[in-house]
């Protein structure tokens, strides 16, 4: 019976979600272990990434490390799961013969009945279908590990932007029943988790239903989570411009659960290049919303993500990006440069852009994005900040480390009974990618006085 279980996870948050879901699925059923230990496990994951070509070139490199530990132990089973599972299918098992599952994000929960049958039949499955949403049935109770948790509202994309496998990787949106997400959820805060990010490529287009048959939008969706007790700060990742309705900005002004700090991709400030990308929305409709945001929460930090070089940019279409980013001063965002991929509609667009260009226009706009957030930071020295705190500090075991609502990492000397609280702290120090802080005395979830007795200090 295998018992250790190995899982290197590639990707975004959504990947990080699913690597939490497998283990808790090994576990409920065959009793697996997580080791950190690749040379100790009975059985390897890799959940895959292929959302630009580096991520996907990692997939194999990484098979290669692995198969030198197949050789030694021929019983070990090794898994593939996630985007370039889902889209390489059985060419993956062609171009690495030694891999014995490959499965994909919408069929992670049936991970036990995938392994019992490499056992059994000692004989390579596959498994990378949608069947819809039946995987959160499948699944065991979720189990909190630290204040601060993901639960997935909506899985998919139906959005296809011309640069983006994700469509063709994750299949299209499904809303996970209202009732579902905020048992989730609950299950979660009984076992004292304090923060939840709720999870979609598109989260914001969420359209689930209620117990009665009603639908429900992303802005009922947030006020179900945000009655939760305990469940005092609400982020969530990914938001899209389209569906960024006035009901969910009006929310931003009724609910204080929701931090001040918003990650809204934009991808480029070109109309041209908009359309080209096909986000279905301009730059005006974009400020619009970050105009709207600022009336009800003046001091919200917005980050993005920004593709360079898509086909067909030009030195004016990069400099309006560089213009709304000055509009805008974005906090910490990511950009990237564009990178083809199989099967979309831009990689048959002719890419005409040099990547020496590439590769200047993105160091311009990561130095500048950089030196307005560390501005941010600055601007937050002297300030009283809310911080959940997270654990022990990781350069030093004497102080403790969490969060601010615009996801800066603080570190303050306090005692370790505060882990798992909302503490409120002084800003001393900005450093590049952390602050120091002091703890105001007396100030342990100054703000959330209704809290059931095993959350306070
Ligand atoms: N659902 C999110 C994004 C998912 S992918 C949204 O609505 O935008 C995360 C980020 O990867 C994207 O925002 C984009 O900036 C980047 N990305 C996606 N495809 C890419 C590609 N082909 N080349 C370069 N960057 C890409
Ligand atoms: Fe990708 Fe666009 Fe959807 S970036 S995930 S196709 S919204």
């Amino acid at each position: 019976m295998p018992r250790k279980l190995y899982i290197e996870t590639f990707g975004c948050q959504m990947n990080e979600y699913d690597s939490d879901k497998m283990r808790d699925v090994l576990k409920a059923s065959h009793g697996m272990e997580v080791t950190d230990d690749p040379e100790k496990a009975d059985v390897l994951l890799l959940n895959t990434c292929s959302i630009r070509e580096k991520a996907q070139e990692k997939v194999f490199s990484q098979l290669g490390r692995w198969r030198p530990i197949k050789a030694k132990r021929p019983g070990v089973v090794i898994g593939v799961g996630g985007c370039v599972a889902s889209q390489e299918g059985k060419n993956l098992q062609a171009r690495a013969s030694f891999v014995d599952i490959v499965f994909g994000p919408q069929t992670l929960h049936r991970l036990p009945g995938l392994l019992d049958d490499v056992l059994r039949d000692n004989h390579p499955v596959i498994d990378i279908s949608f069947p819809a949403i039946e995987k959160f049935d499948a699944l065991p109770e979720p189990r909190a590990e630290g204040p601060k948790a993901f639960v997935s509202a909506i899985e998919g994309c139906s959005k296809r932007c011309t640069f983006c496998v994700v469509p063709y990787t994750r299949g299209k949106e499904v809303s996970r029943p209202l009732n579902d997400v905020v048992a989730e959820v609950a299950a979660l805060a009984g076992q004292g988790v304090r923060e939840i990010n709720l999870l979609g490529q598109n989260v914001n287009a969420y359209r689930g239903t209620t117990a009665d048959g009603r639908h429900a939008d992303f802005s009922r969706l947030l006020q179900h989570v945000a009655a939760i007790e305990g469940i005092d700060r609400l982020r969530f990742t990914t938001s899209h411009p389209i569906q960024f309705y006035d009901r969910l900005i009006e929310a931003y002004a009724g609910t204080p659960q929701l931090v001040d700090y918003l990650h809204l991709p934009v991808q480029s400030g070109s109309d041209r290049i908009l359309a080209r990308m096909n986000r279905g929305h301009t730059r005006e409709r974009y400020l619009q919303i970050i105009r709207k945001l600022r009336d009800v929460r003046p001091h919200i930090s917005i980050s993005s993500d920004f593709i360079i070089g898509f086909p067909g940019e030009t030195d004016e279409d990069f400099e309006e990006t560089m213009a709304l980013i000055e509009t805008v001063g974005f906090d910490q965002s990511f950009s990237f440069i564009y990178s083809p991929r199989p099967g979309t509609p831009a990689s048959e667009m002719k890419d005409d852009v040099p990547l020496a260009v590439k590769k200047e226009r993105l160091k311009r706009l990561q130095a500048h994005i950089n030196k307005m957030a560390a501005y941010i930071s600055k601007s937050m020295v002297n300030t009283v900040q809310t911080v959940l705190v997270e654990g022990l500090s990781k350069k030093n075991s004497l102080q403790l480390c969490g969060r601010t609502e615009n996801n800066r990492v603080v570190n303050f000397t306090a005692h370790p009974k505060l882990i798992g609280h909302f503490v409120d702290v002084t800003i001393t120090d900005a450093l590049p990618n952390s602050l120091r802080g002091h703890l105001i005395d007396g100030s342990v979830d100054r703000l959330f006085e209704n809290l059931p007795k095993q959350h306070t200090a």
